[in-house]
């Protein structure tokens, strides 16, 4: 991710926003408790932040995120008074900055989120440490996307080398199986039931190079360290990058691809 424009991150996020949509329907009805207290992990701009909020029976929801910037659009535009707060932290570090999170929600939501944080055994003890006894993680966690192969494919972009050699993504996709994320998840303490771990394989078609644009903008990490009079032309030359190594369909339209494990736990 890069921090240089939350505004277009907020206007493009439409594949996120889907598949943070269907990880918030393995929440059922019965699941919501009245004075629900959510910690959302990787808030971003708050979208969906803001959703869970308009319930009725949501007491109060945290968004945290790493990025001052996001944070701040969050504020900006995703509020609710009373039951939204936004605060920038990183959750690898939430024991030690924020110990009044022990035992204090009774969700936690993260989407899209967890996989730019390395170490998953102690992302899961920390999740586990913020939640309440019968508090319930909702998550989901990338096992593979075509973001991955876009970087795997950055030192094709001669012109930018300067810019591309030394990136580090630092996307930390979860490797195992789901067998392996319920060994972590009992590790660290979650009940044997109910378990419910998804592996979800999502595609979709980004139709025009707008969209494509639109949706790389934000993930392409370097484009910070370009000079802005570059930016657009190193976004352009990203979209040939991602039309070259992309899936298509059988009539030629780019897909982008993401496989998920797709997680709610119990404490
Ligand atoms: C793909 S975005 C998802 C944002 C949001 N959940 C959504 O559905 O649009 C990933 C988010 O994780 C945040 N993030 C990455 N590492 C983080 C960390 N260590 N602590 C908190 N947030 C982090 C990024 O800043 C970014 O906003």
């Amino acid at each position: 991710m890069n921090d240089c424009s939350w505004a277009s991150y907020s206007t493009n996020r439409l594949v996120q926003h889907e598949i943070g949509l269907e990880l918030l329907s393995m929440v059922q009805e019965s699941d919501w408790k009245e004075d629900d207290v959510i910690l959302d992990i990787g808030c971003g701009t708050g979208e969906i932040t803001r959703m869970m909020a308009e319930r009725d029976n949501v007491k109060e929801i945290i968004g945290i995120d790493i990025s001052s910037k996001a944070i701040e659009f969050a504020r900006l535009n995703n509020s609710i008074e009373g039951k939204t707060r936004y605060l920038v932290a990183d959750f690898r570090k939430i024991k030690d900055i924020h110990s009044e999170f022990q035992n204090a929600f009774t969700k936690v939501y993260s989407n899209m989120s967890l996989h730019w944080m390395e170490n998953t055994e102690k992302i899961f003890q920390y999740i586990f440490w913020c939640l309440k006894e019968d508090g319930v993680a909702v998550c989901n966690l990338g096992q593979s996307s075509t973001l991955l192969t876009i970087y795997d494919n950055y030192p094709k972009l001669k012109r930018w080398t300067k810019y591309v050699q030394d990136f580090d993504p630092g996307i930390h996709v979860f490797s195992g199986n789901q067998q392996d994320m319920w060994d972590i998840a009992t590790w660290c303490g979650f009940k044997t039931s109910p378990r419910v771990i998804k592996s979800s394989s999502k595609q979709y078609i980004l139709e025009t190079r707008e969209r494509v644009k639109g949706h790389l903008k934000p993930l392409m990490g370097p484009l910070e360290s370009i000079p802005t009079s570059l930016q657009d032309d190193f976004l352009e030359d990203c979209c040939d990058l991602f039309y070259d190594v992309a899936s298509k369909t059988e009539d030629r339209r780019y897909l982008w691809r993401h496989l998920l494990l797709r997680l709610m736990l119990k404490k």
